[in-house]
């Protein structure tokens, strides 16, 4: 019995061509030259290869700059109808480093922020700390003053003992910090089941029910500005829905507070979602945009206040599509599995270290090979990484060339978001660097992390002589 009748999951069908690039996944650069070797923004993975070793992020500077520029531009023409702002962040927890802050600050996006770490990032690149926000649930007393200190923008406030700590370092000074309130807007989007209650069981933000205390409290505190009311539902959500119900309930409450005084800005969060295989069919950031900017405008008007200016923080919008991981196969395995059935488990250089999506959340991922054309009749693969867990899972289901063999290059697209910034060297394996490709040309944006790095943490070594293999990894410096 053929793997590929029993084991495949319902929604994946075996492709007429199991070389073909889906146009939603891969970056709009991506292409294969007459002998079939995959290329990224001109440049060929068998360059990438020789250069930089596998396994590699790959991130298409054109395509982030691109989706920049296309998703400021869809917010601002939603909002423009309505005489509002809209501002958008690009949310760094996606995929942060200097180069990527340049990239997106350039295009015209400011940068949120949930960490001391990622604000040490942000403002190394020269971001401008007034276009910067600040996010997290657990804020430390340094992150905070250290936040303060450098004149960032505005601070997400997300619990009373943040309040108590900000309240005690702005009295200490002599500026104003604007902040927002993180509301929970009891919409869960994730299964796209609307709770009808605000009370949901996670550790963001204020019920709606506490909201109006926090405000009247920043209200009386002499150093804070409240300058708007936050939520973020979830993420890689495809429709409207879910923000338009949410927008609906804060509308509500933003109308509410609006009789204590003028609220400036209303900000929506993140989340917009991408394709990550060739089914997932996600709304076009322009319906989206105006989808939900004209359900806060509706909203507006039934309650009978001026629409404040909006901000937005997509993430994996901006930068997912621009990253594909490169892998070279390692080891094939038929292993029988019950019903008679065959799975090909395809072992990679990589595995959960690079991308902990599929074990973190059963996250689903595509994979071509992207070294060569084959005409081999597609099967039923599982891309595995090299780690000791059985859970380490690269692909899940994908159908691939029949002759995939050790020495393959393996190509998964749509890795640009949460991969390098859920890294970690789990086995001692090392961090792959990631190399920026642009018109033909690439450099590494980020090294990568050797072994020998990873000893050198280690105090035990301290008085000892370098190890025998403690050099080897792609570092990223060809
Ligand atoms: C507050 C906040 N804003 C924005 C985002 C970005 O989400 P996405 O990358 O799905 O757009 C997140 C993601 O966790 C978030 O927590």
């Amino acid at each position: 019995m053929s793997a590929s009748t029993t084991l495949a999951p319902e929604w994946l069908l075996p492709p007429a061509d199991a070389n073909a690039l889906a146009e939603s996944v891969w970056p709009a650069s991506a292409q294969r030259d007459e002998h079939g070797v995959l290329s990224i923004a001109g440049v060929p993975v068998s360059q990438l290869q020789r250069d930089f070793g596998t396994p590699l992020y790959i991130v298409d500077e054109g395509e982030v700059r691109a989706n920049a520029r296309r998703t400021l531009a869809a917010f601002r023409a939603a909002a423009e109808p309505h005489g509002v702002q809209a501002r958008v962040y690009y949310a760094g927890k996606a995929f942060l480093c200097a180069e990527v802050v340049r990239w997106v600050t350039e295009e015209g996006l400011a940068v949120d922020v949930c960490t001391g770490g990622e604000l040490a990032v942000a403002l190394a690149a020269g971001a401008d700390p007034a276009r910067l926000g600040f996010h997290g649930n657990n804020k430390s007393v340094d992150e905070i003053e250290n936040a303060v200190g450098v004149g960032i923008g505005s601070i997400v406030i997300d619990s009373w003992a943040e309040l108590d700590r900000l309240t005690g370092i702005v009295q200490r000074g002599t500026a104003t910090q604007a902040v927002l309130v993180r509301v929970n807007s009891g919409v869960h989007a994730e299964t796209h089941d609307f709770l009808a209650t605000a009370h949901e069981d996670q550790k963001f933000g204020f019920t709606l029910d506490e909201a109006p205390g926090v405000v009247a409290r920043i209200r009386a505190t002499a150093g804070l500005d409240f300058v708007g009311l936050h939520c973020h539902i979830g993420s890689q959500i495809f429709g409207t829905s879910g923000f338009e119900e949410s927008a609906a309930r804060i509308v509500a409450l933003h109308a509410q507070l609006s009789a204590g005084g003028e609220i400036p800005v209303l900000n929506l969060g993140g989340g917009f979602g991408i394709a990550y295989t060739s089914v997932d069919d996600p709304t076009p950031i322009e319906s989206l945009a105006s989808g939900i900017v004209d359900a806060v405008a509706r909203e507006c008007a039934r309650h009978g206040i001026p629409m404040p200016n909006l901000a937005f923080e997509p993430g994996r919008a901006i930068v997912g599509r621009a990253g594909v991981t490169l892998y070279e196969v390692g080891t094939t395995k038929a292993v029988d599995v019950d019903g008679g059935a065959q799975r090909l488990y395809v072992s990679v250089d990589g595995g959960m270290s690079d991308n902990a999506r599929p074990a973190l959340y059963g996250a689903d991922f595509s994979a071509r090979i992207a070294s060569r054309r084959s005409d081999d009749e597609p099967v039923l693969v599982r891309v595995v990484g090299k780690h000791c867990e059985s859970g380490d899972i690269v692909v899940d289901a994908e159908y691939l060339p029949g002759d995939i063999t050790p020495g393959d290059l393996l190509a998964v697209p749509a890795t640009g978001a949460y991969c390098f910034s859920l890294a970690s060297t789990y086995n001692y394996v090392p961090r792959p660097p990631v190399i920026a490709v642009r018109d033909g040309a690439a450099r590494t944006i980020v090294r990568g992390i050797t072994v020998r790095d990873l000893l050198s943490f280690d105090a035990g070594l301290d008085a000892a002589p370098a190890q025998p293999g403690s050099d080897q990894t792609n570092e990223g410096a060809g």
